[in-house]
């Protein structure tokens, strides 16, 4: 079952994507574990590699209010593009059960695709500390 309000609020947040140099607009919306919504979209900069992800916007607004789970993911793009390798790395830190994380993928032609969080990152990348964590692939 898709959640139609996080696509929503990814296509919101895209529409306040500043992209000026790669003229890519992405939005992106998290929910919590409260059920909140939080949305982001990228911010470029004159130094590329400063470049926030929304994905990472997202995300930020979210641990940043007291959210520390993620139970969905969308991303609203030109191309249905999934998440990038570290946005999808920066997403496996709050996520509880990757098996069960759904990312919902929609292209401007209306097709949204759901993939499994753990499709797109199979294993992530932890410190030793961190070995024994149940959620690791
Ligand atoms: N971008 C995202 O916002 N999310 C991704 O997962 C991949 C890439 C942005 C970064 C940059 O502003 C533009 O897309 C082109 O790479």
């Amino acid at each position: 079952m898709i959640n139609e309000p996080l696509i929503l609020a990814a296509l919101q947040a895209r529409k306040n994507a500043y992209a000026p140099y790669s003229e890519y607009h992405v939005g992106s919306a998290v929910l919590d574990e409260n059920g909140r919504i939080w949305s982001g979209c990228n911010v470029e900069n004159a130094s590329y590699p400063a470049t926030i992800c929304a994905e990472r916007v997202a995300i930020g607004k979210m641990v940043s209010e007291g959210g520390t789970q993620i139970k969905g993911v969308a991303v609203s793009t030109k191309n249905g593009g999934v998440p990038c390798g570290i946005c999808l790395q920066v997403i496996s830190e709050f996520s509880a059960n990757r098996e069960e994380l759904p990312v919902y993928c929609r292209s401007d032609n209306g097709e949204i695709k759901t993939y499994r969080f753990s499709d797109l990152l199979p294993i992530d990348f932890i410190l030793p500390e961190q070995q024994d964590r149940t959620n690791n692939g």
